[in-house]
């Protein structure tokens, strides 16, 4: 769900050979319901599991707090190196095939969606998971880091992780820049932290998510300089826009979406992208 759309974008999106770009993704999307049966994806047998998450492990890296004072006075910050290495290992290798994910017929809102998991659905869109994988996830659960967010966010208000989404944006993609609608709920009611896993250069035409001033993209105010182990988090009711224009061919971005809200707050189900 989202807001303010640029009206002259969705026409130009509306045109016959959009939709047929849809077309093809969604005849794609009947084969990989095939192979998903076939193909139960597992993980990579080079990938060694040494440790288990427990709470007192450090999956988030201390680069994190570092950009807290950006995110209080701006309401959005840049964070690099965001999973220590050993979880970003993981999750990058343990990124989901492309059987996993799906393209809903959604013209503004145009890249695969992967896993996911929501407070109210609980586990319900993870099948076939890559344990790798699922560390990333895991990590973004553990009541350690949700209280280094409410610490980040800086409002002293009980937070908690409404949803968590995986999304692989690649050629001809695109997200329209847009307002979320969690941002209705008030100033820092809703963070979403827009998780960078891997991406092709340079970021903008990669589908990597960036800050623009108006709801077109041609005053961009924020674009991330690596696609990496990076994160965009982002106050949903600050005032500017996010998205990402048509993603070059060949190029692509694979991201993890989390969504965090104050716990009073009620959850919004696929609010953020
Ligand atoms: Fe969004």
């Amino acid at each position: 769900m989202a807001l303010l759309y640029n009206d002259s974008l969705v026409k130009q999106l509306k045109r016959p050979w959009n939709w047929a770009g849809i077309s093809r993704h969604l005849f794609r999307d009947s084969i990989n319901n095939f192979r998903r049966r076939r193909r139960p994806n597992r993980a990579g047998s080079h990938v060694r599991f040494d440790h288990v998450i427990t709470e007192t492990l450090q999956c988030i890296g201390a680069n994190f707090e570092t950009q807290a004072s950006h995110f209080q006075e701006h309401g959005w910050a840049y964070v690099e190196d965001f999973f220590t290495p050993r979880i970003y290992e993981n999750v990058l290798v343990g990124w989901p095939s492309l059987a996993f994910f799906e393209l809903k017929p959604d013209l503004a809102k145009s890249f695969d969606r992967g896993p996911n998991w929501t407070l109210e659905s609980d586990r319900a869109g993870m099948m076939g998971i890559d344990p790798c994988f699922y560390y990333g996830f895991q990590s973004l659960l553990m009541e350690g880091f949700v209280k280094r967010v409410a610490d980040f966010v800086g409002d002293q208000q009980r937070r908690q992780l409404s949803s968590l989404a995986s999304a692989w944006a690649r050629g001809g993609h695109h997200l329209l820049p847009h307002v979320d609608n969690a941002s209705k709920r008030g100033k820092s009611a809703v963070v979403n932290f827009v998780i960078f896993v891997d991406g092709t250069f340079p970021p903008l035409a990669s589908g990597g998510t960036s800050l623009f001033r108006t709801n077109t993209y041609k005053e961009p105010l924020f674009v991330p300089k690596s696609l990496q182990n990076t994160a965009l988090v982002y106050d949903t009711s600050a005032n500017y826009f996010h998205g990402f224009p048509k993603v070059a061919f060949r190029k692509y971005s694979k991201r993890i979406i989390a969504q965090y809200s104050t716990v009073d707050d009620k959850v919004l189900r696929q609010s953020s992208s």
